[in-house]
């Protein structure tokens, strides 16, 4: 017992110490003096103050842990007499009261979206009835559905964990409404199983909006392989017409789990950008328009039509991709548009129309674009049927043990690099063709080099001083053929 610093102690109030109640009879207490021994009371009142404040706090600490762990999450199939009971009408939604921080097993943090959460809303399932078979014989439906604002800054929609299977299906309706409407078809088997999964409409705190879908990562126990969860999400977007098109800010999806895209024809919706991701069952996409457009799959074909200003990206693998971009690029903007597209073992075959526009949104000539496509061990075929007078075009092409088919546009000026194995074939040409700016000017296609398995040269119309090298083509690819036309 350190006396210094017990002298150091305040004095005591004696209305407080005369009543001093627990036992106290250490060998060092009983050896001092009255004025000592109060002061050592309350220094023990004061640790054991302390002692209960730890022990408080250690036990708030366990509760909290306790609140943060996602209860909601058991697994148990009880075998039961009754016939299990469904409601159809049960499927209304209930402010959460978990802990908004975690979504299923995920903090909202290690999520893709939103930013930050700032609330979230989980339906409420068909009830297990207590001893009745959760399991019934028949797939039943619940059907639930979301309006979000289209004013917000982000729309999202998620899943994440096992078990997710489904289809989203994006569409335009007829009606004019200030909102996106999401629906939800639920399938299940086991209406235990449900349980644990939720399906939440997450709000961010930067204009984010969106719903989730989020399964438990903990197994059934015993394991389980015949657990089906099936999602049929529709989203919706108002109307609008050709003459006043419907603007919407960024859409984003990450579909983990086994999930498929139809999106219909939005040729009447211009969104800022758009990303589709997680896919593993095909995307088709009638019509999309967009500053940017991203689409990520695994395992799964793409096809459709899409529009940008800036960038479309497709990439996935053991899967096709075949689409029709139209690439439009502003000349005040100085950047270039671009389209990337990838895969590996599957074609890539695109067609690609690209215009350019001035201030007064008027087709012109110029304007400046890129084109990428990688591959392996299987073509690639990329068609340009149109492009502006005097555009600056970039393309690389890159595959390998598979053809390479380029077919550029009559307008095409620049210079090209063609390298297979010295073995494979070439064909490079050109078609002698109309000059576009109708001045009678000749085509010309000149070879610089040819050796090995590389051929170079350029391309432009009359004399090619201005023309000569502004694009180029870059088609690369081993043990394939190789098609160049210009
Ligand atoms: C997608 O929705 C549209 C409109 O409701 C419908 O016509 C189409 O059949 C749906 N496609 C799929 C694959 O569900
Ligand atoms: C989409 O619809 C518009 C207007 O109805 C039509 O002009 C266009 O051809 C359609 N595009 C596709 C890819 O279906
Ligand atoms: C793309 O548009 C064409 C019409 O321009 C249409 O025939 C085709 O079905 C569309 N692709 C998809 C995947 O919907
Ligand atoms: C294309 O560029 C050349 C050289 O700069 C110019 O003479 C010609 O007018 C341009 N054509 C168009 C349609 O802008």
């Amino acid at each position: 017992m350190d006396q210094e610093k017990m002298s150091l102690l305040p004095s005591l109030d004696p209305k407080r110490s005369d009543t001093v109640a627990f036992n106290s009879s250490g060998s060092v207490a009983t050896n001092l003096e009255a004025e000592d021994q109060r002061r050592l009371l309350f220094q023990r009142r004061k640790r054991i103050i302390g002692h209960i404040f730890v022990i408080c706090a250690l036990l708030g600490l366990l509760f909290y842990k306790f609140m943060k762990s996602p209860r909601h999450f058991e697994f148990g199939h009880k075998p039961g007499k009754h016939q299990h009971r469904f409601h159809p009408h049960d499927a209304h939604l209930r402010w959460s009261d978990e802990d908004p921080l975690w979504v299923g097993r995920h903090t909202i943090a290690e999520l893709p979206f939103p930013s930050e959460m700032a609330d979230y809303q989980c339906a409420e399932w068909p009830k297990v009835e207590r001893n009745s078979p959760a399991r019934s014989s028949t797939v039943q439906t619940v059907e639930h559905t979301f309006e979000l604002p289209l004013t917000s800054e982000v729309l999202f929609l998620l899943a994440q964990g096992p078990f997710m299977n489904g289809n989203v299906n994006i569409t335009q309706s007829d009606e004019d409404r200030d909102s996106v409407v999401i629906s939800v078809d639920t399938s299940y088997d086991d209406a235990e199983f449900l349980q644990s999964i939720q399906l939440c409409k997450v709000a961010g705190r930067e204009g984010e909006n969106g719903v989730g879908i989020f399964s438990s990562r903990r197994r059934p126990h015993p394991p389980r392989h015949d657990l089906h969860v099936y999602f049929d999400i529709r989203v919706e977007f108002p109307k609008g017409s050709e003459k006043s098109r419907l603007l919407v800010s960024d859409f984003k999806t990450d579909m983990r789990g086994a999930f498929g895209y139809q999106v219909a024809n939005l040729s009447n919706t211009i969104f800022n950008s758009v990303s589709l991701s997680g896919a593993s069952k095909p995307i088709q996409v009638e019509l999309l328009q967009a500053q940017s457009i991203q689409v990520k799959a695994a395992n799964s074909p793409i096809d459709g039509n899409f529009t940008v200003d800036k960038s479309l990206r497709l990439s996935t693998a053991n899967a096709h991709i075949n689409v029709a971009a139209t690439l439009l690029n502003d000349k005040a903007d100085k950047s270039m548009t671009e389209i990337i597209l990838n895969t590996v073992n599957s074609p890539i075959e695109a067609s690609l129309s690209l215009f350019s526009f001035d201030s007064g949104e008027a087709a012109t000539s110029d304007g400046a674009f890129c084109v990428r496509a990688h591959n392996a061990h299987s073509p690639i075929k990329l068609t340009f049927p149109t492009a502006p007078i005097n555009s600056t075009v970039h393309v690389n092409a890159k595959t390998a043990m598979a053809p390479v088919d380029v077919q550029m546009h009559s307008t095409f000026e620049g210079a090209f690099t063609a390298q297979n194995s010295p073995f494979d074939k070439k064909v490079i040409n050109a078609e002698e063709g109309s000059d576009p700016e109708g001045r009678d000017r000749k085509r010309n296609l000149i070879f610089d080099e040819m050796h090995g398995g590389t051929a170079k040269g350029h391309v432009y119309w009359g004399s090619g001083e201005s023309g000569k090298d502004r694009s180029s083509v870059r088609l690369n690819t081993v043990a394939g053929q190789i098609s160049l036309q210009f």
